[in-house]
């Protein structure tokens, strides 16, 4: 049920020429050393694939891995050997374990059970991403908002995991989840966060409070419209989901909130207008935040551009945010009317792409701060009519983890 790649296959018990020192050659033989497996209880009954060297380096003994910690032992990296080789091989169908005895002398053994998860095929790669890694994004129009939008009930979120799974599962899908009937207390998202894992504090504190209060220091303390933008471009490690509790809600017709999916527009930019979405893709531009909260007193600034992309070109994060752009703006010359030509772009396409509604006391609205913008319409405060909501955030790594614990949780259950 084993056999080495044909191509590169090895007689077992034979010893290897060492490789010659022609590095190009050594390379180009050695990045193919496959062993594969081919295992009957696989989907569709494939082979399963894994190169030797990542075999060697995940042995599972005792001198290799410590399964106290789950983590590797660092020994064989003190002088890694690259050009150790297969010896013998051979599985236990009845145990379901692959054993291989190494050209260094050194034995393995691997579960069959724990190799079928780890197959480096296209499908099973795909499938631990976006099923365990974490869930793949769903992308909206605005449009689309109506038929995406879900509630979850606040008295659910802290008595059920399965609720909880829904809620961080739909948070991660669409970026967008509304909590109802929360208690209008000031420690409703304390409580939240403290189920997920725990609240990220910033310079605003943990919990802060969204009112119109005179001699603002933040604009989103006044209550003038506030622009489309993302919470704390200005952050290297900006918080990663946004909650914002609604306590008090404007009478006025004002206080409206405005969502977008700034990953749809930045679709939308990918394939109409392709010279401006690489423009927002490379043009590095100064955020800032400089002021102080309380006794506090703070000069956050964070330079990145608009659209970030990892390396294999998926979004990782947006930012925007109009009042908390700096009016430094260290690029050269060239660039920086062409980010403006494709900044008035991008504002105006999110805010055709907007979704809009008002929430009302006891909601609690969380969304994805590294992917959607969000603002809201201005409005009236007077003595007699006030607006309050209060805000916190949780980094995605806290949410991610409670996320993949629920799931093995339920998968073991
Ligand atoms: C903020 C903010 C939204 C609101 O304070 O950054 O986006 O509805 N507030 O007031
Ligand atoms: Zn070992
Ligand atoms: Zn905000």
């Amino acid at each position: 049920m084993f056999q080495a790649d044909p191509q590169l296959s090895r007689v077992p018990g034979r010893r290897q020429p060492k490789p010659e020192l022609d590095l190009k050659t050594a390379s180009k033989q050695d990045h193919l050393r496959m062993v594969i497996v081919m295992d009957h209880q696989s989907p569709g009954k494939l082979d399963m694939q894994f190169p030797d060297i990542w075999l060697r380096d995940n042995c599972r003994c005792g001198e290799c891995f410590l399964p106290q910690t789950m983590s590797r032992l660092p020994q064989l990296w003190n002088n890694l050997d690259t050009s150790v080789r297969v010896q013998q091989h051979s599985v236990d169908l009845d145990q379901e374990i692959l054993y291989i005895t190494w050209s260094d002398g050194h034995a393995s053994q691997y579960p069959l059970a724990w190799l079928r998860v780890r197959d480096f095929s296209l499908a099973n790669r795909t499938r631990y991403l976006s099923d365990f890694y974490r869930p793949e994004p769903r992308h909206w129009s605005g449009t689309d908002f109506e038929h995406i939008r879900r509630e979850f009930q606040y008295r659910d979120l802290l008595a059920s995991d399965e609720a909880l799974l829904e809620w961080l599962d739909h948070l991660a899908v669409y970026g967008v989840a509304l909590i109802k009937q929360a208690p209008l207390e000031f420690d409703v998202l304390r409580r939240l966060c403290n189920r997920v894992g725990f609240m990220r504090r910033t310079t605003y504190g943990d919990e802060f409070s969204v009112r119109a209060q005179p001699g603002a220091s933040n604009y989103a303390y006044l209550a003038a419209p506030l622009p489309l933008h993302t919470d704390m471009p200005y952050f290297e490690y900006k918080p990663g989901v946004t909650l914002l509790h609604t306590l008090e809600q404007s009478d006025s017709p004002g206080g409206v909130n405005l969502l977008t999916d700034a990953y749809h527009v930045a679709d939308l930019m990918r394939e109409r207008y392709p010279e401006q979405f690489r423009v927002l893709c490379q043009t590095s531009v100064d955020w800032a935040d400089i002021g102080h909260d309380g006794e506090l007193e703070f000069h956050n600034i964070w330079r990145a551009p608009v659209i970030n992309l990892d390396a294999e070109g998926r979004y990782v994060r947006i930012n925007h945010s109009i009042p908390q752009r700096d009016s430094h703006f260290t690029v050269p010359l060239e660039q920086v009317r062409p980010w403006y030509e494709a900044m008035a772009l991008f504002v105006r396409l999110a805010h055709e792409e907007a979704c809009s509604f008002k929430t009302t006391p006891g909601d609690v609205l969380t969304f994805n701060n590294l992917r959607l913008v969000h603002g809201r319409t201005g409005y009236d405060d007077t003595d007699r009519n006030v607006r309050h909501i209060v805000g916190a955030f949780i980094d995605w790594d806290i949410v991610y983890s409670r996320l993949r614990v629920l799931r093995n949780a339920k998968s073991i259950s």
